[in-house]
Order: structure tokens, then sequence, then C-alpha cells
């Protein structure tokens, strides 16, 4: 009898890749310490996505930069969103991808945090972050996203979400929880990105402690009570006991975010052009690493080198 092979495939079907969208014409604009991503205007990000498709990629994940933030945040939650404006050429263009969003208001609020702030501190507001999130979500999903992720780490966002979605007809959107979303000093070229940056303190106050495997258990328990079709680990690399862990405990649909500092580590690590170890090099290290997620437990990869995969399996 043959012995049913063990090995683990990386596949394009198991990766996201993520997008960092902005207004204007003709915009492909490099990123401080992120080589190989860009900010795309909506024109270029379709052009993108013609060539994503084409290497057998299916799911994106979407981030916006607004031209302007405010306290509120309030640039997130327009119909006319730049990630609601996206989405829906998307959909007009590439009615089959998978199109994720990110629901958050850190790259939307001149303060910098993810949240909707108490007072002159950084402490959040639950409650209002609460349904500015839910109203960023029922905008994502009025321009047809299929999935909705919030990473505001806010007490009970998921509930607020599908409560939200779900009493105005969205019952198919599907929600990524960021569930277990540790407070990581792996996410400075994405900060570049995404304009992100804290103004003033950390994100400590409602990221994870990283010492604390036990608080991401419970808040990855309390997101699949809330009904998150998906959870997710983030980052990824630093976090494979945590990925395990949560794979045999709740056997839900898993996945982990291969984050943009792990990401740049591999970059600053083979080198460019000819000059450090190389493209063979590049493609060995990154396909170890994802298999090493995987084999974790992880169902899914949010990986900035997705279309690189997707390149190398073809070769
Ligand atoms: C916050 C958010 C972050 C990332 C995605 N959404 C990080 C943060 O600033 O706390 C990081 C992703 C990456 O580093 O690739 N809403």
């Amino acid at each position: 009898m043959a012995r049913r092979s063990t090995l683990i495939n990386i596949d394009p079907d198991d990766l996201i890749y993520p997008y960092f969208v902005v207004s204007g014409n003709k915009v492909r604009a490099r990123i401080n310490n992120f080589p190989g991503i860009y900010r795309l205007s909506i024109d270029e990000l379709l052009k993108d996505i013609r060539s994503l498709e084409l290497l057998g990629l299916t799911k994106v994940l979407i981030f916006g930069m607004p031209d302007k933030k405010d306290l509120l945040g309030t640039g997130a939650y327009s119909e006319d969103s730049i990630v609601a404006s996206a989405v829906r050429k998307i959909k007009e263009n590439f009615p089959r991808l998978i199109v994720m969003t990110d629901v958050c208001l850190c790259a939307y609020t001149t303060h910098g945090h993810c949240g909707i702030l108490k007072g002159p501190g950084i402490e959040l507001d639950n409650q209002k972050t609460l349904k500015a999130l839910a109203s960023i979500a029922l905008s994502h999903a009025g321009a047809g996203a299929d999935w909705v992720a919030p990473s505001a780490m806010a007490k009970g966002q998921v509930s607020a979400i599908r409560k939200t979605l779900d009493k105005n007809g969205f019952r198919k959107t599907r929600i990524l929880g960021y569930s277990a979303k540790f407070a990581s000093n792996f996410y400075g070229p994405f900060r570049n990105a995404a304009g992100s940056s804290p103004k003033v303190g950390d994100r400590t106050g409602y990221q994870l402690n990283y010492r604390d495997a036990n608080a991401a258990l419970n808040e990855i328990a309390a997101d699949i009570k809330e009904e998150a079709d998906m959870v997710m680990i983030k980052p990824a690399l630093a976090y494979l006991d945590i990925i395990k862990q949560a794979k045999h405990k709740f056997s839900h649909p898993l996945a982990a975010y291969n984050v943009s500092g792990e990401y740049a580590m591999v970059k600053a690590y083979v080198g460019s052009r000819g000059q450090g170890l190389g493209a063979g090099e590049e493609k060995n290290i990154v396909l170890e690493i994802l298999t090493g997620i995987k084999r974790a437990g992880a169902d899914y990869i949010i990986s900035y080198h997705a279309k690189d995969v997707a390149r190398w399996l073809k070769e």
C-alpha cells in the first residue's frame, strides 16, 4: 500500500497578498525600509492585480492611506474612503478575487492610535472605537469586500462588527479577527507604508505582551466565541508556538501574518541585485520560512513575498 506523503507544500491558495492604496493616478511610490512594496493608486493597483491573478494568487488584503487624517479617523468610514473605492473597482474588474480589508483607525487618526481616544491621553474609548470599527466594516462590505479584518484589538470588535453586518444584510461577509496581535517590534516598514506610527506612546495598552502566551490563546478563544470566521496570529516567526497551540486547541481556520519586519529581515539578509546572496537563495529561504509557518498550523499566510512565491512555484 502506498504511504501517503506527509510533506508540506506551499500553494498559492494558502497566500494572501497585502496592498497599500493611496489616492491619485499613476502613483507607484517606494516605501522606506520596505523593498519591493509600493503605495499604489487605484489604477496602478488594478494593473498589479492583473499580474497577481496570472500568477494564480486568489486573495488580497487591502490597506488604505487617506489624504487627510483627523482625531476621529473619519476618513476610514466614509462611503468613498480610499479602501471602499479600491474594493469597488477591484470587484468590478476581478469579481472572483477574494478581497479582504483591514479594519482599523491607525492610518486615519492624527494621533496614529488604532481607535478613538478617551481624552488627551492615549487610552482608547472602547465603545466609540467599536462604533467606528463597525461603520468601517459596513462601508467595506457595502463596497463588496468578502472579508473584513478588524485589527484594532478593541474588546468586542468581532461581535460589534458581526451585529452591524447582519443588521444591514451582509450576513455573508466574513470576519477575519486579528485575534492574537502582539505589540511587536516587527511592524516598522508597515508603519512607514501606512503612515500609522503612534505620535505619542506605543500600542502596549491594547496589543498583546509577547511574554504572555495565555493572553494570546484567550483572545483567540474570545474571537471564536464572537463568531470570527477565521482567527489570526501576528507576527508569525517568533510566534510559531502560539500558532501550533491555537491550531490544536481550537481547530478553527487560522491565519498567520508574516509581517513587514520579518519580510524586510529576509531582504536585508539576501541583499539585492546580485550583491549579497541573490535571488536563488531568497527563494529557498522564503519557502523554508513559509513552510515552517504552515507546518506549525497556519491554514493561510499573509505574505509580502506572495507574488515571488507564486512565480517561484511556477518555475
Ligand atoms: C495596525 C496594523 C499593523 C500591521 C497591520 N495592521 C501594525 C501596527 O502598527 O500595530 C502590521 C503589519 C506588518 O507589519 O506587516 N492596524
